[in-house]
C-alpha cells in the first residue's frame, strides 16, 4: 500500500505550532472528554505555549481531557527535574485546568516496570482510546523511544535507547553528556501509536529533513519507525519549510 501520510509545511516554526494548538483545542472544545495524547522533546515546546495562550483566549477548558504521554525514562523519579513528567507539568499541565490524576506519564521508577506497561495500556483502553496524538521524530527515526528495530505491533514496555538518541539528548538541552542519560526507557509500543485515531507528528529544523523524506516515503520498515505510521488511515506530518525540503 502506497504511504497515507498526509502532508502540511508551513513557513515557520510558529505557524507550525499554531496548528498544532488549533487542533488540539478546537478538538477539545467539540469534545470537552477528549483523549490526548502527548510527546516531549524541544519540538512541542512552542505547541504547548500556544496551547495555553488559545485554550485561555478561547476559554476553553480541559478539566474532562484525559491526557497519555508516549514516553519516560527508566530509573528516575517523577521529580527528577529532566524526567517527562517533570516537563509535562511545566510546559503543559501546570498551566490549564487538567485534572492531574487524568495525565498519564509512564512511572520510569516503578517497581514492577511489566506491570506498569499493561496498566497504561489498559488505562488507554478503559478511556475508550486516544483521539489525537501527538508525536515527533527523532533523526535515527524514532517514534516515541521505539528505536530502529521496533516491529509495528510492538506494545507498551521497556527498551534500550539507541547511541544516537543518548548522544541528541546530551547536547545540553536537557542533559549535558550521553553518560548522563539514563539508558532505558519505557515507551508505547508502534503499535500502541497506531491505535489512536488521529496523529499528527511535527518537524522542525533542515536537521529532520532526511529522516522525515525516508518515513514519508522511503520503504516502509522497522529500521525507520516512523515510516510504520505510512499506513494510517489519518496521519498528517506538520512540517516547517526546512523539514520538508528533501520530500
Ligand atoms: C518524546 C519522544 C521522542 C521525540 C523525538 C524528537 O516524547 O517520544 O520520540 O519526539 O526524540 O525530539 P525533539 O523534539 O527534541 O527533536
Amino acid at each position: 500500500m502506497a504511504s497515507r501520510i498526509k502532508l502540511l509545511v508551513l513557513d515557520t516554526p510558529e505557524a507550525v505550532a499554531q496548528h498544532v494548538a488549533g487542533q488540539f483545542v478546537s478538538l477539545v472544545r467539540d469534545r470537552p472528554g477528549a483523549v490526548l495524547g502527548l510527546a516531549t522533546g524541544s519540538t512541542p515546546e512552542r505547541s504547548y505555549a500556544e496551547i495555553v495562550r488559545l485554550s485561555k483566549a478561547e476559554r476553553v477548558s480541559f478539566a474532562g481531557v484525559h491526557a497519555f504521554n508516549l514516553d519516560e525514562y527508566h530509573g528516575i523519579a517523577c521529580e527528577h527535574p529532566q524526567s517527562y513528567r517533570t516537563y509535562m507539568n511545566r510546559h503543559l499541565f501546570d498551566h490549564l485546568d487538567v485534572r492531574p490524576w487524568n495525565t498519564y506519564v509512564l512511572n520510569g521508577a516503578a517497581a514492577d516496570v511489566d506491570a506498569e506497561c499493561a496498566s497504561f495500556e489498559a488505562k488507554i483502553k478503559a478511556c475508550g482510546g486516544i483521539d489525537l496524538w501527538l508525536l515527533g521524530i527523532g533523526t535515527n527515526g524514532h517514534v516515541a523511544f521505539n528505536e530502529p528495530g521496533s516491529p509495528a505491533d510492538s506494545r507498551t514496555r521497556k527498551v534500550a535507547l539507541a547511541e544516537s538518541t543518548l548522544a541528541s539528548n546530551a547536547d545540553g538541552r536537557f542533559f549535558k553528556t550521553p553518560a548522563e542519560v539514563p539508558p532505558h526507557a519505557l515507551t508505547a509500543g508502534v503499535g500502541t501509536v497506531l491505535d489512536a485515531r488521529r496523529l499528527l507528528l511535527v518537524a522542525i529544523g533542515a536537521k529532520k529533513a532526511e529522516i522525515v523524506a525516508k518515513a514519508v516515503k522511503g520503504p516502509k520498515t522497522p529500521d525507520v519507525p516512523a515510516s510504520l505510521l505510512q499506513d494510517h488511515a489519518d496521519c498528517t506530518f506538520v512540517l516547517d519549510k526546512a523539514a520538508a525540503e528533501r520530500i
